[in-house]
């Protein structure tokens, strides 16, 4: 058996989806673990580019189990449309997703309370707008509807209206904003409990059996370690936990379990939403990074901030997470630059921090080593020793601050721009 997490190591979009579906080739089963439909995993395969939200990355691998587990927040409606998309496109998905009854659902009024807290709010996160927060905010109130609530139609009407009758008066009273009818919202969840009845079970059970049976899993990580609400930048974070004790509480499995965990980071860095990111460049060098790297999301299509790696951000996530090696993303993207940065400290007030100022990051500055870059195009190598000898500089200098091996690195979107080490 062998379980391998893979968590993004900046403030997402660092290319988790790429390598899941690089990694799944040897998985039998890939696990969503949290978040939800904020997420934008791409994945490219031959020159055709799939985007999921909810469905795990694996699913373009025929007969590889998907499981969406119970720290999952699911957006019914969403669902299906991305399971509808894939069957259009003659993927074969039939009996190869599997739904956590213990996740919980978002309905419409989690994501108008979403925009409604975002206009309410003088200092904005930023938001996806999927109604994320105040999903996981009922799952803490116990007022949350979870999927297993859905085949017991009497009950899921009572959890309903307490829920709805609730943010109903939120909406209108505080937010001034239009509520939901109880009819709207039955009638999606009666849909959707038809349409994903045979998909339901206790996937924590499941996922265990499937341990002990020697299966390989794969576990799955949405956003990444700064965008973490224990870890992250809080407030400017998601309201889940990307990092690794999330994907343990995500999917039922134990620590002893995992063997393996894959920090996946960009060779620079980029952040969507506000808050704070030492080593931005909001000037030239940033709107490069951004057109080179194609660096708009993949759910809002929002323009997507850049700047340079920052070793203290990863070395933070490597305390937490307990990176077993490194995915090095997107270094193609780096080609042409005379010079590349690397933020190999933080100066508060003059002095040099020691430790990582997760609530101060507004306030550091970052200290920077320069490093000669290369002009050659680098996304057809197919080998480390085929790469100018600064970018095969630049991977080994970023092991050796980071203190953790880079065992693949990423030249291209597509699955064969893959180099494993
Ligand atoms: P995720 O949320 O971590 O799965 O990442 P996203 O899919 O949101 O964003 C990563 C983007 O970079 C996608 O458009 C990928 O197709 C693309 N990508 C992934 N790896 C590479 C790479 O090595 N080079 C380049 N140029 N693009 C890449
Ligand atoms: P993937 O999985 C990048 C950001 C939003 C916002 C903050 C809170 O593709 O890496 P939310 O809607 O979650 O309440 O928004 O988190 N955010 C992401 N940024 N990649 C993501 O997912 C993100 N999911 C949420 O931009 O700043
Ligand atoms: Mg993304």
């Amino acid at each position: 058996m062998s379980c391998t997490v893979v968590v993004g190591s900046q403030w997402g979009d660092e290319g988790k989806a790429k390598m899941i579906d690089f990694f799944s080739k040897d998985a039998d089963i890939v696990v969503r673990y949290q978040g939800g439909a904020n997420a934008g995993h791409t994945v490219v395969v031959q020159g055709k580019k799939y985007v999921f939200h909810l469905i795990p990355s694996g699913i373009l691998h025929p007969g590889k189990i998907c499981v969406i587990g119970n720290g999952v927040v699911i957006d019914p409606e969403q669902l299906v449309k991305e399971m509808d998309d894939l069957k259009s496109q003659n993927i074969d998905i039939e009996g190869r997703i599997i739904l956590s009854d213990a996740a919980h659902l978002i309905l419409p009024f989690h994501k108008a309370i979403d925009s409604a807290m975002e206009e309410f709010r003088s200092a904005k996160i930023g938001t996806t707008g999927r109604g994320i927060g105040p999903s996981y905010a009922d799952k803490c109130y116990r007022t949350g509807i979870r999927i297993g609530d859905i085949f017991d139609e009497d009950l899921l009407e009572e959890k309903v209206r307490l829920v709805l009758d609730y943010k109903n008066l939120q909406l209108e009273k505080i937010h001034g904003r239009k509520g939901f009818s109880i009819d709207e919202i039955m009638d999606i969840l009666i849909k959707f409990r038809n349409t994903v009845k045979p998909m339901v079970t206790n996937t924590a059970y499941y996922l265990n059996e499937a341990a002990d049976a020697g299966k390989n899993i794969i576990l799955e990580g949405a956003q990444g370690f700064g965008l973490d609400i224990d870890h992250g930048t809080y407030p400017f974070v998601t309201s889940s936990n990307p990092t690794i004790g999330g994907a343990l509480l995500g999917s039922g499995l134990n620590s002893f379990q995992i063997n393996r965990v894959v920090g996946i980071t960009k060779a620079y860095i980029t952040r969507v939403g506000e808050g704070p990111f030492p080593t931005e460049e909001t000037g030239e060098t940033g709107n490069i990074l951004r057109e080179k790297g194609g660096e708009y999301g993949a759910t809002t299509g929002r323009a997507r901030r850049c700047g340079w790696f920052d070793v203290e951000l990863l070395k933070q996530a490597r305390r937490v997470c307990g990176f077993t090696e490194l995915a090095f993303i997107k270094m193609d993207v780096l080609s042409g630059l005379d010079s590349i940065k690397v933020a190999v400290g933080y100066e508060l007030n003059g002095k040099k921090v020691d430790s990582f100022p997760s609530s101060l990051l507004h306030k550091v500055k970052p200290v920077y080593e320069d490093l000669p870059g290369w002009s050659e195009d680098i996304s057809r190598c197919t080998a480390i020793d085929q790469l100018p000898k600064n970018a095969q500089n630049y991977i080994e200098y970023i092991e050796k601050k980071t203190g953790i091996p880079i065992k693949v690195v990423s030249l291209g979107p597509d699955r064969e721009n893959t180099i494993v080490r």
